[in-house]
């Protein structure tokens, strides 16, 4: 009797998938479990693993990190269900992962950011990652930037003007001010549309953008809703989509006005790779760039794609700077010693004069007022994490991470290594000098992270930030007011947010 040739192909494809579930059981899982076996930590129950951990930190995150690097070193693991990970504070090992050249996919934890930011550089899978991060690298080169400058210019004296009511010594919260500032420098330059143009309602835009961000917190700490599908049963769900719509609808009115207030031939269309010429006219903002690339080549992406890309730009520029520059207000208030020293800065470049708009060159003369920011960044980085996945087995510190594994750099404790900033609590903008910071390992400082996938607005940042504290500072004096020890309370809500607001005082800077 002869066997059908289809029985036999079935019999073979059987014998692979039996091979293969024996290989993930013993191989790769039995590895793995002995892998991870061998990194300190906090010890799991069986199955949960470090889930009641997780669930009495879950309002200080922060805290959990810091307790638990303090007792296990510098590598330690954790896991829950079938999750397994690693926190890393050695700048070293951090290097090791962040600029690793294939490091680049992002854990699950980053999975509930997809139902807002879709398919959006900051949680996308790797390949979706690699094609529009090399279309939208260029459109944040420092070139492109370089044309903004009067746009941060109008906008910085525009919230000067707005602040003068509160000149009269009276305490008030800065971080509004600077984060409405930075969304309508953000709109108007990357994406080319005024925010005085009609129909454009940022309301909701700075309303909602808090909320969702507290719901993706609580989605953050609650693994059990890290894929997503349990979560769209729930109330909150239906919450954040509600939350979302405008905010979205209101990026999509910005896509909307691009698209149809554009129209061009495939000749003007500028492609960043065919050309090392490219003058700064010639070079593109993100929606212009991105609009142009879809116009010539048709499919590469969809509307909602780049819907997605251009919200994550938005949504990436405005809290994190806006926090940036109320802390290093807040930190100036409090060291009227260093605000000196950055106000001698400016006179050396503006002489006496409080309204000259600040200029690309200006900027490049601003070294000490770089410094404080980073010396503010240092202690108060606004995204406290970042995470990795492993596609692949790599060694850290005598230790070998499996592949699969979650990696968490929290960027808050590797900033007070007292190896690399001795007396880490205190505020020293001379940490940041030339000789000093070349002293150190490069990821010892990572509030932008580190790599490939690092934040693609790091120039934008530093040129938009100095711009705005150049403007405040030459017209204002940021009064003392408070004490550090009401910068000492903070919480993780995706951003390193302060507890007790970001109140300062100002008056009247008198020459
Ligand atoms: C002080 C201000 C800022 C800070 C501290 C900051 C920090 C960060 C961090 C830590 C990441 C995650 C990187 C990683 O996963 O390794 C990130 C991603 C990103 N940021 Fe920023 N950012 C700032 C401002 C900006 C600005 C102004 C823009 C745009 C104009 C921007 C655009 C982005 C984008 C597009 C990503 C995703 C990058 C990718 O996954 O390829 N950021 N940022």
């Amino acid at each position: 009797m002869t066997v059908p040739d289809s029985w036999v192909a079935s019999g073979v494809v059987l014998l692979v998938l039996l091979a293969a579930a024996w290989y993930v059981r013993y191989v790769r899982w039995g590895r793995c479990r002995r892998l991870m076996a061998r990194i300190p930590g906090p010890p799991g129950v069986p199955v949960l693993g470090n889930l009641l951990d997780l669930l009495h930190y879950r309002e200080d995150i922060m805290d959990a990190f810091q307790v638990y690097h303090e007792r296990y070193g510098s590598v330690v693991k954790a896991w829950i269900g079938p999750y397994y990970g690693v926190s890393v504070t050695d700048p070293r090992d951090i290097a090791v992962i962040l600029n690793g050249r294939n490091i680049l996919s992002k854990p699950i934890i980053y999975k509930p950011f997809t139902m807002v930011l879709g398919d959006s550089l900051l949680a996308a899978d790797k390949e979706t990652w690699k094609k529009f991060r090399k279309i939208m690298a260029p459109t944040l080169s420092i070139q492109v930037i370089n044309d903004y400058i009067s746009t941060f210019n109008e906008k910085c004296q525009a919230m000067t003007y707005q602040l003068e009511i509160h000149s009269q010594n009276l305490p008030f919260d800065v971080v509004n001010y600077t984060i409405k500032c930075f969304l309508e420098m953000v709109t108007e330059t990357t994406m080319g549309v005024p925010m005085n143009n009609e129909g454009m309602n940022q309301k909701h835009f700075l309303t909602n953008l808090p909320k969702i961000v507290d719901i993706l917190t609580y989605l953050i700490v609650s693994p059990w809703f890290w894929s997503t599908a349990t979560f769209k049963f729930t109330q909150l769900y239906q919450t954040l989509m509600s939350l979302l719509r405008p905010v979205r609808d209101f990026v999509a009115l910005i896509v909307k006005q691009k698209t149809s207030s554009y129209s061009y031939t495939s000749e003007e269309v500028i492609s960043y790779e065919e050309s090392d010429t490219n003058t700064s006219k010639q070079r593109q903002g993100f929606l212009d760039h991105m609009v142009a690339t879809l116009s010539k080549k048709p499919g590469l992406f969809t509307v909602q794609q780049m819907i997605d890309q251009a919200l994550l730009i938005v949504a990436a520029a405005t809290d994190t700077s806006g926090y940036t520059v109320a802390h290093t207000l807040m930190l100036l208030g409090l060291h009227q010693d260093v605000q000196e020293k950055v106000f001698k800065e400016q006179e050396d470049i503006f002489g006496k004069d409080i309204n000259r708009p600040v200029t690309v060159n200006d900027l490049n003369q601003m070294v000490y007022l770089e410094q404080v920011i980073n010396e503010s960044q240092r202690l108060y980085p606004t995204v406290p994490f970042v995470g990795r996945l492993l596609d692949d087995e790599i060694s850290i510190d005598g230790y070998i991470l499996p592949p699969g594994a979650i990696v968490i750099i929290p960027i808050f404790l590797v900033h007070k290594d007292p190896a690399y900033y001795p007396d880490p609590h205190v505020f020293d903008p001379e940490r940041f000098n030339k000789e000093n910071g070349a002293s150190r390992p490069a990821c010892s400082f990572i509030p932008f992270s580190s790599g490939r996938r690092m934040c693609l607005g790091r120039s934008y940042a530093y040129m938009a930030m100095k711009t705005m504290l150049s403007v405040m500072l030459r017209r204002f004096k940021i009064l003392e007011y408070g004490s550090r020890e009401d910068m000492d309370t903070f919480k993780f809500n995706f951003f390193l947010k302060l507890v007790n607001g970001y109140n300062i005082k100002i008056g009247p800077r008198n020459f």
